[in-house]
Order: C-alpha cells, then structure tokens, then sequence
C-alpha cells in the first residue's frame, strides 16, 4: 500500500482564472501549458490500518495547518475512490529550491495523486487522473499528461480534464525563472480565482480566450515562438489586469516584475526572440526557443533585481517510480 509519483510543476501560456465551480475547481476557461523539466516533486505515500491519523512531511519538515488540511481533503477523495478508510504518510520533496516563489501545488497535486491512487491499486484512466488532480489544485490537472497540455474547462468532473496537445520532443522551448521576490505572496491563487468575476474586466477577458486558445494551440503546432510569446503575453497582463481590478484588489507586481517586463521589449528590439508571462505572483518566466536561453541568462545576469534563475524544457507528465523517500 506504498507509491511514489514524481510530477512537473507547469507553466501556462494561456491562464486559468476564476472557478465556475469552486467546490470541483472546474475553471471558467480552458488552459495551455508546458511541463517544466527543472520543477518536480516526488511524493511517497503510503496507507497503513496500524496509523491513527494522515502526516505530512515537504522537504524534510512536518507540515500542520492549512496546507495538511488540503492535503488530507486530496487524500478523503482518493480514500473515498478505494472506498477505505486507512490513514496515510505522505512524504514529499522538490528539486527546486524552496522560497522561490515558484507554484509548487501543481507538481504537488499532481504526484500526490498518482502516488495515492496507485497506493491502493486504483486503476485510473488518464483523463480520470487530471479530473482528480484538478480538484486538489486546478492547474494540477496539467502536470499529469506529457509535455504541451491543455485543460478543458469542460463544465462538469468528468468533463474538465486535461490531455497532450504536443509531446515533449515536438519543440525545444525554454522556460527560465526569474525570481526577483522571495516575499510570500499576500493573496493565493484560490482567493484570487473567488475574486475574478467582481473585476469589470473579467467578461472581456472571457470574451478573448476562444480566439487566444486557438491562436496559442496553432503556435505550438508550428513552433511559431512570436505567435506564442504574443499571446502568451496578452493572456498574462490580461490575468493581472483581471486581479488587479478585483474587489478587493490583487497587486501581485514587484519593482523588479516591472523592470524585466520593459527588459525583454528592449531585448526584442535588439533581436533576441524572448517574450515573458507571469503566474499569481512576481517572479517572471521569459519563454524562448532553446537555442536563445544562454543568451536570455546572459543577460539577465546583469539585472539587479533578479535573485536566482530556474531554467526549463518541456517535460514529461506525472509517472510512477521505485525510488520511494521512506
Ligand atoms: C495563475 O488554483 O492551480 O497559475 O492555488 O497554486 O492551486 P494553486 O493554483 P491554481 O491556479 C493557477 C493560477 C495560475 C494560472 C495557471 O497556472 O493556469
């Protein structure tokens, strides 16, 4: 009654924002991502009679609080799936340095749904699996297929779930990190997703998505990176716009988000295909073709403000291993 998942983290080119149905996360509107091969965690866990209640360790520190609560919630779900009522440890470790501000609930999400389901034999389709990550943590959904994934907004469980756009090796994007905060951010995804649709500009921001997806998923078909970082682009500054204008207001931008944003139009200017997109919070992923990475840390190398920088291809989705943490 042991598993261990190792799952991405995952960056989107068009955004997840608003909850149609918060108690399921099924969101508003469809999403695009890539699977981020330099942001993974590996989960183990395990259900055992003999335990009289779920722990939690992340990287090497019990966890109590709002964060195990979620955590058991995932597991209730799973439970439920099995139909037992065993209590589990779940141990979990990133490769990617903590406080980077990176979302690590979608790679989170992702192995712990993997691990927990083949913990108790469950034999989950896919498309099932996605439909249960995305109810840990919507963006979850889209660690779980490999390399380019979308997930449909679908408007029900089984309907909102995520599959393979493109594989991995379909083209050599490079995502890289800037962390230019370390601060935890003051408002989470899930309260930022309850407060979208009391933005005057979320309608409009609806309204733009249908066109943008297709846009993005034509992009990525042929490998176009300025059809993408357009888009990609808009569809960020579209999210922020959205929180920014919620009741209350979200205002996740540091100085050095600003900085990098008018870096990477100088950069285009001098020719360097590089555009950036922005997650609920500060840090920015600047999006180019392989070839153009060294050149992009480079120069942000030269930037003050950015503290440490995580470079990305497209990775594989959420897959099983023998390599358990305890
Ligand atoms: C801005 O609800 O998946 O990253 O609160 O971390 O579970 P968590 O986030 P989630 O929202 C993701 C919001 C986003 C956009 C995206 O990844 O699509």
């Amino acid at each position: 009654m042991k598993a261990t998942a190792v799952a991405p983290s995952n960056i989107a080119f068009v955004k997840y924002w608003g909850n149609a149905d918060p108690r399921l996360n099924i969101p508003f509107n469809n999403s695009i991502s890539m699977n981020l091969s330099a942001a993974q965690t590996r989960t183990t866990v395990e259900f055992d009679p003999a335990f009289t209640g779920d722990t939690l360790v992340i990287d090497g520190r019990p966890v109590i609080g709002a964060a195990r609560t979620r955590v058991v919630r995932h597991l209730d779900r799973i439970r439920a799936l099995a139909g037992t009522d065993n209590y589990a440890r779940v141990v979990s470790e990133n490769n990617f340095p903590m406080g980077t501000g990176i979302a690590s609930s979608a790679a989170a999400f992702a192995a712990l749904s993997l691990a927990g389901t083949a913990a108790l034999n469950l034999d989950l389709s896919e498309r099932e699996m996605t439909a249960l990550a995305r109810q840990g943590s919507g963006s979850a959904a889209r660690s779980i297929p490999d390399g380019y994934v979308e997930l449909k907004a679908g408007g029900g469980h089984t309907t909102a779930f995520a599959y393979t756009l493109f594989a991995p090796d379909h083209w050599d994007l490079c995502d890289i990190v800037a962390i230019v905060s370390r601060r935890e951010k003051p408002v989470g995804s899930s309260q930022g997703h309850g407060a979208a649709e009391t933005s005057p500009h979320f309608t409009t921001r609806l309204a733009e998505l249908p066109a943008r997806l297709k846009t993005v998923r034509q992009a990525l078909r042929n490998r176009d990176v300025q059809a993408l970082g357009e888009a990609a682009e808009a569809d960020a500054i579209s999210l922020h716009v959205v929180a920014m204008t919620s009741r209350p207001p979200i205002y996740y931008w540091a100085p050095g988000t600003v900085r990098l944003i008018h870096a990477v139009q100088e950069w285009r200017r001098d020719g360097l295909p590089v555009y950036f997109t922005l997650d609920a919070g500060p840090n920015v992923h600047l999006i180019c073709e392989a070839e153009h990475g060294a050149d992009v840390l480079g120069r942000l190398s030269q930037i003050d403000e950015v503290i440490e920088t995580l470079v990305s291809g497209p990775a594989e989705g959420a897959h099983l291993t023998d390599d358990h943490l305890f």
